[in-house]
């Protein structure tokens, strides 16, 4: 077992991967070979019931502003989108109109900085499979760029490991595939490795706003950055109130031995206590991945810790070749930026409202984001138009990766006025179609009519 951890450092020094990665990759190595489950056993954790809302933030402008002036904001867009069958950024997929997510982001933060006269300098956290297409996409937008900072930085890469003997997987097939990004939480050792943290602490940038790039509603926000100075917290976390449809994704609760915030996510839940997991009156808020923190904490953090900030340990059981489930298993072990919530004494958290999450996890999502549901307004920001958000259910069987989505979907239904689209069968958008209140489609399938559900005179 230590020969596995030696030959996995060895692989990462000779690959030039930084020494900040390795000692991270180490620690988590160690926990792998001590069996930790990373759970968080329900009667540990008291639910956080009572954080600050941002609808009762209030501020003297100014002070929003000159908080926001010293914002820098960054999108997590290291991850490949495949759960919807993607093999590069999620980010570079067409939302509105042709543009991207990544045209859009670029929209918010040009009109956030006119907004408030702000540097506001718009930063990637790439991994070696998306930083060039990225790179490529935001030549578009020369004008986003900031004297003195580059437009993305690299995450760390690690190797995949053997799950059956803990040795670094070996794939000659496709040697890059012996690779992968340690998760997001990778986000701080990579922020201070690729020397960024400093030159931004240089330039006089004090707070960093994260969160995902497949989430159009985290746009820049100044009465945030405002409260979050205003806190003194060193760490804040974007918190939505739950509803009954949002049982996945992480909570923040309050550990009881040391009353400290903690992220616990689905993956550190064990299975028989998923019922309070997922119980959104025990734990109202969810955890967006929407995220602020302080930069010179950070440094200083990192700088008494060797490096290490000790987040919890995600173990990630996939195959090498993950379009290959006969490949060999491995372990990715990966950690959750969300989890330094409990790393930084004052940490804290904001109660946001459902425009700041709207994350494209599926086709689904993408499709209420492509449809008139949506508009795109001035500041960049996605707005819905329809009250409440209709459900979309599309049949995995046929629309789960992209490819088979675009196939199917030609043309993107109006659904302002649909309470809920529900699809069984292989069925073919590629006229307009307009869907009002709930809609059924079923049976195997064939081209669907233009007006859904069908009136008795169809
Ligand atoms: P998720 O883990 O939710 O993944 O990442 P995803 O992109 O939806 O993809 P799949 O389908 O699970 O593979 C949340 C955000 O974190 C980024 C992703 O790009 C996304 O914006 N991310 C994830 C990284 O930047 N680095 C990582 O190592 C992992």
């Amino acid at each position: 077992m230590t020969d596995g951890l030696q030959r996995a450092q060895q692989k990462m020094a000779e690959a030039g991967v930084a020494e900040q990665a390795i000692n991270v990759f180490t620690d988590y190595y160690r926990q792998l070979q001590q069996g930790s489950t990373g759970y968080i056993a329900e009667d540990s954790i008291e639910p956080l019931t009572d954080p600050d809302l941002l609808s009762e933030v209030e501020l003297d402008p100014e002070d929003a502003r000159r908080a926001i002036d010293q914002t820098v904001i960054i999108k997590l867009n290291g991850g490949l989108g495949t759960s919807m069958g993607l093999d590069r950024a999620k980010s570079l997929l067409p939302v509105r109109d042709g543009a991207t997510f990544l045209d859009l982001i670029a929209g918010q933060v040009l009109a956030a900085r006119a907004e408030h006269g702000a540097r506001l300098p718009l930063i990637f956290m790439d991994s070696f499979r998306t930083r060039d297409d990225t790179l490529e996409r935001l030549r578009r937008h020369p004008e986003l760029a900031v004297a003195g900072l580059d437009l993305d930085f690299l995450q760390n890469s690690e190797p995949k490991l053997r799950a059956d003997d803990l040795t670094p997987v070996e794939w000659p097939a496709d040697p890059s595939l012996e690779w992968c990004p340690p998760g997001h939480g990778d986000l701080y050792p990579a922020l201070a490795a690729s020397g960024l943290l400093d030159r931004l602490l240089e330039q006089g940038f004090r707070y960093a706003s994260v969160s995902n790039s497949d989430n159009l509603g985290a746009a820049p926000n100044a009465t945030i950055a405002g409260w979050f100075a205003a806190s003194g917290a060193p760490y804040a976390a974007e918190v939505c109130r739950r509803t009954a449809a949002d049982r996945k994704g992480g909570h923040l609760a309050i550990r009881k031995s040391d009353r400290r915030l903690i992220l616990r996510d689905t993956a550190q839940t064990s299975a028989d206590e998923m019922d309070y997991f997922t119980d959104e009156h025990r734990h109202p808020y969810f955890h967006t991945n929407n995220l602020w923190f302080d930069l010179e904490v950070l440094a200083a953090t990192l700088a008494e810790r060797n490096g290490v900030l000790g987040l919890p340990m995600i173990r990630n059981e996939k195959t090498v070749d993950p379009t290959d489930p006969s490949s060999p298993k491995v372990i990715q072990v990966e950690s959750a930026m969300g989890a330094a919530v409990e790393v930084f004494d004052g940490a804290t958290a904001i109660g946001v409202g459902r425009e700041r999450f709207l994350p494209v996890k599926t086709t689904n999502d993408l499709l209420l984001l492509r449809s008139d549901a949506y508009r795109v307004a001035d500041d960049g920001r996605l707005v819905s138009t329809a009250d409440p958000m209709p459900l979309v259910d599309l049949d995995p069987a046929h629309y789960k990766t992209i490819q088979a989505f675009d196939e199917r979907i030609r043309v993107v239904p109006s659904l302002r006025e649909a309470t809920r689209l529900f699809v069984r069968g292989d069925w073919t958008f590629d006229q307009p179609v307009r869907v009002v209140g709930e809609a059924v489609l079923d049976g195997p399938g064939g081209q669907v009519p233009p007006f859904l559900p069908p009136t008795p005179a169809d």
